[in-house]
């Protein structure tokens, strides 16, 4: 039992996989990674292979694999059936004309035929794009259109929100519902599964060929397409072995929907790489259902993000209580900073120290962590994983020494980086424009003991409750809406979730302001964007401030919004 001291908290087991840390990190090689994979052998590489046949090739089938449930559902599956699964999807693909490369998107809620549908589109080869399932029409189709997907397994409650008609290169939309009406052009997918064949050729890929594409926001422009390729599984395995440290028994549950990269990268192929039993929760939030998730399956590896912790502190111990939460050994968190207050509370009531993990839809996985057998210092991200060299740079390349804050960078490359922005170059290059690194937006310093501690954004992307939000998003649409003359939107400090959504907002001549209005236009962004993009707070001004060249200085209004001097205003328009 880990104990705390001032402000470390002792490792709690030295015995995990990683062992002593400075040692692993000191003796890493990847290739000693690769080896643990088939193809290290075989050649044949496929993802959806080493995360799902591989165990029942080598007599594991069954296993379960899969562990779904929600209000209405409770279901296992071993590692036997998502094969056969997967494989029925991957010939009713095939069947349609999809091929290798392909953009296959999948658009609904947690659901076993979302993780056999991703499964089935690997298998072939395909580029599957998850979409998280509180889009709306614009986000659904911003990202159908830029991708060129050419398939979409979808809902019948979703389906509205995808315009078919205005995606010319949208060919196959198949439908997971029970006893759906025919509709013309529309395939049914439970119709279309029973009657495929649960035996398929994988389709045998380059360790750089395409394997996700996953959207996410900046501070300019629409989002985009962070693309990675197989190779990631390296990472996502290693990763998985160390920082989640998964072994045979484990019950592990991460949180995060895979419409966000934590719930595929660790919701999906880590966990299965390892060949371990993951448990899914479908629905909403609530600090009970949470606990009976964890009481119910055993969950010994749990995954979560800061928001959610923070709401279960809010709940309080009583609810704790109620509930035997003994099985838990590991708990892990992501997405946005992890308070201090969160950590020692977790230690106090679980009993468990909460591990906090960095890393970006860029970086394809985990990056800098705290690991079971490294000390933890609450509030600090921990150290590089094994096989990554993180540092602080100055903007001209220059590594800073301890304690200087600066940009979070990262030596390139490593097996997860992602490859590409999808159609769009000059996005990509800006990552890596100190030559030899990768520049991740965030700023942080490192101390005297090589542990990473986050301080914030470079620009104007807004972690809401750990989502990331582009503010160009959320002001294009804010723009739409026919009272808006102007808007500028920033993350403003919350304690519950981090940052919240605030607009600035300048009305047309003929609207006056009132809480009505605001009431609107909220909404008018939920209904087209998404919920958790809209403003929570809206404030109307006569005139927002601007650059000569008519950009809302962003800066200015969160000057405003936290009352600090706004700083240099010579490029302001008047
Ligand atoms: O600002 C950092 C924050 O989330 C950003 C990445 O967001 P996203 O691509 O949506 O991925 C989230 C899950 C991998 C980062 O640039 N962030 C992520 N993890 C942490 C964090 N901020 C502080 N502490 C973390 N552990």
């Amino acid at each position: 039992m880990s104990q705390l001291q001032g402000e470390i908290i002792s490792a709690d087991a030295p015995l995990s996989n990683l062992g002593n840390y400075e040692e692993a990190y000191n003796n890493f090689k990847w290739e000693d990674v690769e080896k643990e994979f088939s193809w290290y052998q075989t050649g044949l590489i496929n993802m959806a292979y080493e995360a799902i046949d591989r165990h029942v090739d080598l007599g594991k089938g069954g296993k379960i694999a899969l562990r779904y449930s929600d209000a209405s559902r409770d279901e296992a599956y071993t590692f036997q059936q998502m094969k056969d699964l997967s494989n029925q999807f991957t010939n009713v693909l095939r069947k349609h004309g999809i091929s290798k490369g392909d953009r296959v998107f999948v658009f609904m809620p947690r659901s076993p035929e979302l993780y056999v549908s991703m499964f089935g589109a690997i298998k072939a080869g395909a580029v599957v794009g998850p979409l998280f399932e509180a889009f709306m029409e614009t986000a659904v189709k911003d990202r159908l259109e830029d991708s060129g997907a050419v398939a979409i397994v979808t809902t019948p409650a979703l389906l509205g929100r995808v315009k078919i008609d205005e995606l010319p290169l949208l060919k196959k939309i198949f439908l997971v519902g029970k006893d759906l009406e025919p509709i013309e052009g529309i395939i049914d997918y439970h119709a279309v599964m029973e009657q495929s064949s649960p035996e398929a050729e994988i389709e045998w890929v380059n360790r750089e060929d395409g394997l996700i594409l996953h959207y996410t926001s900046g501070s300019t422009g629409k989002p985009k397409g962070v693309y990675h390729v197989h190779n990631a599984m390296i990472q996502h395995y290693y990763t998985g072995k160390v920082v989640l440290d998964l072994k045979e028994d484990d019950v592990y549950w991460c949180t995060a929907d895979p419409g966000w990269v934590t719930g595929t990268s660790y919701g999906m192929f880590a966990p299965w790489l390892l060949g371990v039993t993951n448990v899914i929760r479908g629905g909403r939030f609530s600090p009970s259902d949470w606990y009976n998730t964890i009481q119910s399956n055993k969950i010994t590896v749990w995954y979560s993000a800061p928001t959610a912790f923070r709401m279960l502190m809010g709940a309080g111990q009583d609810v704790v209580e109620e509930y035997d939460l003994s099985s838990l050994r590991h708990v892990l968190s992501v997405g946005e900073p992890l308070n201090p207050e969160v950590v020692r509370w977790g230690l106090k009531v679980y009993g468990q120290r909460i591990h906090d993990t960095w890393w970006m839809t860029e970086t394809g996985g985990q990056l800098i962590c705290n690991y079971p057998s490294m000390p933890l210092k609450p509030g600090s991200m921990g150290k590089p994983v094994p096989g990554i060299q993180a540092a602080i740079i100055d903007d001209n390349g220059k590594v800073l020494p301890p304690h200087r804050m600066g940009n979070l960078a990262i030596r390139t490359p490593w097996p997860s980086m992602m490859r590409l922005i999808w159609n769009n170059a000059p996005k990509y290059e800006e990552y890596f424009r100190i030559p030899g690194w990768y520049i991740s937006g965030d700023t942080a310093y490192m101390d005297e003991d090589g542990y990473f501690w986050f301080q914030g954004r470079i620009d104007d992307v807004i972690n809401s409750s750990g989502e990331r939000i582009g503010p160009f998003e959320v002001e294009s649409k804010l723009l739409e809406h026919p009272a808006v003359a102007e808007a500028g939107v920033i993350g403003k400090p919350d304690p519950m979730r981090g940052e919240i959504i605030k607009a600035f907002i300048s009305l047309m001549d003929g609207y006056a302001p009132s809480e009505e209005l605001k009431a609107e236009i909220a909404k008018f962004v939920k209904e087209g964007l998404s919920a958790h993009a809209a403003p929570r707070e809206i404030e109307f001004k006569d005139k927002l401030p601007k650059t000569r060249s008519g950009k809302i200085m962003r800066r200015v209004l969160k000057a405003w919004e936290l009352n600090l001097p706004v700083g240099d205003l010579s490029t302001i328009e008047d």
